[in-house]
């Protein structure tokens, strides 16, 4: 991919691990100024210096964090560009009717609650210093098909869809665009059981037309492309990268 003419800042949330850093090692590769924003800020420091990128602790969840943190990467760059709002976990799982009031409280606040409070800074910061940026949200095909024992977290993941939309419409006027990606299972950290448990493993592959788990290098081309100037006639959709799993 050729230098962007002028690198544009690029702050991904939980851009330590997973999906988020292979997110912000693609756009640094592409010339962005990447800021990983991480709740983890040992992590999150080391793989900003494998990558050649920036970073900031944020803890998505927390509204003073999160003003904290922009204002640092603002007074620090200038402006942010693209918001890729990665940062989530799913905190435990099990069927709603026995699950752990306190793994719903913490999938929601990081996931839906997160993502509310970063597209808010973010988002009056954009529109305030005139930016016509965009956002990518990661959201799930979970938002659209039910997997067992994932309710509460499928549940976020179609919140985060909702303000996509709702975000998409709302900083339409003011250039900004905001669109979703809906990866299937990836492996990464947070799906580390797959490398353990075959079995597991089988009964996820066996939902995949395309017949294998996405690896990170199969969901980062789409967050790229929606924040591409190739997608500037997107906004307020939902990208799934699925393998075709939505189709089964
Ligand atoms: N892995 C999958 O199968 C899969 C599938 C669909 C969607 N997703 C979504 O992709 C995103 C990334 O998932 P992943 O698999 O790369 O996970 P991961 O566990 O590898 O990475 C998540 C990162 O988020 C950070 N984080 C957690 N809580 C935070 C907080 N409060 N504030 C800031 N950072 C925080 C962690 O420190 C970590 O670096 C998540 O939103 C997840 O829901 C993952």
């Amino acid at each position: 991919m050729s230098e962007p003419v002028v690198p544009r800042t690029v702050l991904v949330t939980g851009g330590a691990s997973g999906i988020g850093r292979g997110v912000a090692e693609a756009f640094a590769a592409a010339g962005e100024r990447v800021v990983i924003a991480d709740l983890d800020e040992a992590r999150a420091r080391a793989a900003a210096m494998e990558i050649g990128a920036h970073h900031v602790q944020v803890d998505v969840g927390d509204a003073a964090s999160v003003e904290a943190a922009v204002a640092a990467v603002v007074a620090a760059h200038g402006t942010i560009d693209v918001l890729v709002n990665n940062a989530g976990h799913t905190a435990g799982g099990g069927p709603l009717i026995g699950l752990d009031v306190d793994v719903f409280d913490s999938c929601a606040r990081v996931n839906f609650r997160g993502t509310f409070l970063m597209t808010r800074a973010v988002g009056a910061h954009m529109v305030e210093r005139g930016v016509r940026g965009c956002m990518v949200n990661i959201s799930s095909i979970g938002a659209r098909q039910p997997t067992p024992g994932l309710g509460h977290y499928e549940a976020t993941k179609a919140a985060i869809d909702a303000l996509t939309r709702s975000a998409g419409i709302e900083l339409a006027a003011h250039g900004i665009r905001v669109n979703g990606v809906a990866p299937g299972p990836v492996l990464t950290p947070m799906t580390a059981m797959f490398a353990t448990d075959d079995a597991a493993r089988k009964a996820w592959e066996s939902r995949i037309p395309l017949g294998s788990i996405a690896q990170v290098a199969d969901i980062v081309p789409a967050v790229l492309f929606l924040a591409s100037d190739g997608a500037r006639h997107i906004t307020g959709v939902s990208l799934q990268v699925d393998g075709g799993q939505l189709l089964a």
